[in-house]
């Protein structure tokens, strides 16, 4: 992983120097002056990479300069200048306008400096000012840190040679005290990384057990977490039925995960919020009995994502110290079609009681979650968050861009909105109107599990899952659409993305009750 520091001037020897670059706001927008050009004047940068910066730039207006280069300095683009005599190359980060908070702009600007250096190996530079625009100094170096960490992201575990790498460290140049908020990127970015291994990893190479295993594994040296692991025999006992019902049609046994992360000198006290996370563990999702057509399984090792981001939120609460107590649930399971499978028209009773009439073995995810999110209700938290690759219909309402945020408790619903913006992680809120009660309506049990056909269905989903939080502040993130994505642009990469893990953890690090 991609190391990231600060220090108060460029050092010698760094392949690549970032140049941010605001783009002008037009002066109808009435507001006042047009900052397009440097926000880092480029003759504060000393030593022999700030004359390599400097014979770069021009002398002349810049604004001019820069639009010769057809540069329009919107946000995450870019543009490189080479030195007839070798590194380092200059690189223009296109910031945008000054309108507006915008911790997302960094993001992007640390990312495109990572690509833009390519495969060269050493370090890359980025230039920042003192007050930077966007955001509050600790939150755009934390933004700095994701951007490039992410950027950086590979998953080569499966090439026999791995592909060209890039940057291995940047040093983010500036005055005031960045080191600690990149510290707080990089260990977001390392759960997020962390997270995006668990889910690129094939899924037979990432069984229940295998999962299970890689989390106790990576939580056992961060202080203040705790790892249980339940097996088949204890989930039976438990009497988990959606969970087992799934499970049926596999030769690989179930698990299920709770990690426990509670702040330092709060144990046992019981004064710091608890918030629980529930996470959709199917670690292959084949449709089971209700058999996905083989374009729809392509991708089906990411459906686990949910448990991945969950599991892996809880690490960087260790790593960063929140002030929230965190407990992460992670039902997990193969989704397929054996001989022992369950059949469409069977009925499973959950952990809570209620009857569940199985029509589709496909929609198994909201099963695993029923059971899931009724032990989250025991424990009587102040809220339960659940993160599930849960609909097809997601992408259809919103696309990869967006997650769909559903959920019973407003104010909790606009805090996560509120996290995902900072996070860069957007939220979109759907409905959850009683009068679509009728939807999930079975002829012979409590309820079943699919809605009324091509009938919102990513409401209808949310609708069954809500009937087993026993009245709890509850959220629930349908990530169908951004968990992967089909491209490497910007800090994702084509594969898993872990989307959620960065909104989770602005979420939790600003919980109101959290203290300081
Ligand atoms: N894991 C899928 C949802 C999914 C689809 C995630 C595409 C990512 C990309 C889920 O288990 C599923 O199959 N849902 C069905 C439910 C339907 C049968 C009611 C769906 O959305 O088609
Ligand atoms: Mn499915
Ligand atoms: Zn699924």
């Amino acid at each position: 992983m991609l190391e990231v520091e600060a220090a108060a001037s460029v050092p010698d020897g760094v392949v690549a120097v970032g140049v941010p670059v605001l783009a002008g706001t037009a002066a109808e927008e009435g507001e006042g002056h047009s900052p397009f050009g440097w926000i880092v004047p480029p003759d504060a940068v000393h030593g022999a990479s700030g004359e390599a910066v400097r014979g770069l730039l021009p002398d002349s207006p810049v604004e001019q300069w820069l639009q010769e280069q057809g540069f329009s300095a919107g946000k995450g683009t870019s543009l490189v200048l080479r030195a007839a005599s070798g590194p380092p190359s200059v690189v223009l980060l296109g910031l945008g306008t000054l309108v507006g908070a915008d911790l997302d702009r960094w993001r992007l600007a640390a990312a495109a400096l990572v690509r833009a250096a390519g495969e060269a190996r050493g370090a890359a530079a980025l230039l920042v000012p003192d007050e930077p625009p966007g955001g509050d100094l600790a939150s755009v170096a934390a933004a700095i840190a994701e951007g490039a960490s992410l950027a950086s992201y590979r998953f080569d575990a499966y090439r026999s040679a791995p592909k060209p790498g890039c940057v291995g460290r940047l040093v983010v140049v500036g005055r005031g005290d960045w080191a600690s908020g990149l510290r707080h990127g990089a260990a977001t970015a390392r759960a997020t990384a962390f997270a995006r291994d668990l889910v690129n990893t094939p899924a037979s190479d990432m069984t229940p057990r295998d999962l299970a295993e890689r989390v106790r594994e990576r939580l056992s040296g961060l202080d203040g977490t705790s790892v249980e692991v339940w097996d088949q025999d204890r989930i039976a006992a438990e009497r988990l039925g959606g969970l087992l019902a799934v499970a049926r049609g596999s030769g690989e046994p179930p698990r299920l995960v709770r990690a426990t992360y509670t702040p330092c000198g709060s144990r046992d006290r019981g004064d710091v919020p608890h918030v629980v996370l529930v996470g959709k563990g199917i670690t292959f999702d084949s449709g089971g009995l209700s058999l996905k057509p083989a374009d729809g399984m392509m991708t089906m090792k990411t459906d686990m994502s949910g448990a991945a981001i969950v599991l892996s939120v809880v690490s960087a609460c260790a790593e960063l110290g929140v002030g929230v107590k965190v407990t992460a649930i992670a039902p997990m399971t193969e989704n397929m079609p054996g001989g022992r499978a369950q059949k469409p028209g069977d009925v499973l009773t959950a952990r809570n009681g209620a009857t569940i009439e199985v029509l589709n073995t496909d929609a198994e995810g909201r099963l695993v979650l029923a059971d899931g999110l009724a032990l989250a209700a025991e424990l009587s938290p102040d809220a339960i968050i659940d993160v599930a690759t849960l609909t097809g219909a997601q992408v259809i309402a919103l696309g990869k861009g967006f997650a769909a945020l559903l959920g019973n408790d407003d104010a909790l619903m606009d805090s996560l909105q509120a996290a995902g913006v900072r996070a860069g992680e957007r939220l979109w809120p759907l409905p959850l109107p009683d009068d679509y009660r009728d939807h999930i309506d079975s002829e012979i049990a409590d309820m079943k599990n699919i809605g009324k056909p091509r009938e919102a269905g990513t409401i209808a989903a949310a609708m069954l899952l809500a009937r087993f939080v026993d009245g709890v502040p509850w959220a629930h993130l349908d990530i169908a659409g951004p968990a992967r994505s089909e491209e490497s642009s910007g800090y994702v990469s084509k594969g898993a993305t872990a989307f959620g893990v960065r909104a989770l953890l602005d979420y939790l690090t600003h919980h109101p009750g959290a203290g300081g």
